[in-house]
């Protein structure tokens, strides 16, 4: 375990924890156990796709609950390579790829589940990304789950306003993607991070409809 380096993903490898010193704490299962209870016990054979799954917690926990084929994909070979390992000793079969969230219209398929968690925030191209999902990739439900900053209060807004109103933007309540040009936690990979209002207006812009909010920054989608 410690060979394949530092662990963002706290798995339980036979009592043995991959990173018991996370800043977040028990990550992600603290995450999971409010997601979990808006993802069936028993998925029945479903397909996943687990984008951006670093050392793939939520792909074994979606195995865990009879998912079929689970395809896990990250830009990053370090983190796949935690995966395999974590997959092998949880003896659970996941089939992962070095593959960006970009690139997923290439693997030709529809999946029942599509997991996008904690990626969207690194992406220079949110939107692109979200769009491609909607598009070529998700035929069920789409987890999805994003760092969130600026207020939590979500404005009504009319379907257009004139040139001249300008104060409409500075309502803390409207859609807000906050750009990151350095680095934001003593991360350089962090380049956009959206409100309340923009998470949910950017999913319905790409086309989702949202089914539930299992907790604050995560939802489940479907396309509508
Ligand atoms: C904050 S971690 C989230 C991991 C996991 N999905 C979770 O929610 O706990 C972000 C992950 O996304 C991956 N990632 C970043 N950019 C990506 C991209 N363009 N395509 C696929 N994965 C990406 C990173 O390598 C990292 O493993």
């Amino acid at each position: 375990m410690r060979e394949l380096g530092r662990w963002f993903h706290n798995i339980d490898l036979n009592g043995v924890p991959t990173a018991p010193d996370h800043f977040l704490g028990d990550y992600p299962r603290l995450k999971w156990t409010y997601v979990a209870s808006a993802i069936p016990r028993d998925l029945q054979g479903a397909s996943v796709l687990d984008i951006g799954c670093n050392a793939g917690f939520y792909s074994i926990e979606m195995k865990r609950r009879n998912a079929g084929r689970v395809v896990a994909i990250d830009s990053d070979e370090e983190y796949l390579a935690q995966g395999r390992f974590a997959a092998e000793v949880c003896g659970v079969e996941i089939d992962f790829r070095k593959m960006s969230v970009y690139d997923a219209p290439k693997l030709g398929e529809r999946f029942d589940w599509v997991l996008f968690m904690g990626v969207l925030y690194h992406l220079r191209y949110p939107l692109l990304a979200l769009d491609l999902l909607a598009e070529h990739v998700v035929r069920g439900r789409l987890v999805f789950q994003s760092m969130l900053r600026g207020a939590d209060r979500i404005d009504r807004l009319e379907d257009d306003y004139p040139f001249r109103q300008v104060a409409v933007f500075d309502s803390p309540g409207y859609p807000k993607l906050h750009f990151v040009e350095k680095s934001y936690s003593r991360d350089g990979t962090n380049w956009w991070i959206p409100n309340r209002a923009c998470t949910e207006a950017m999913l319905r812009s790409a086309g989702f409809e949202i089914v539930s909010r299992p907790e604050e920054e995560t939802y489940i989608c479907r396309r509508r």
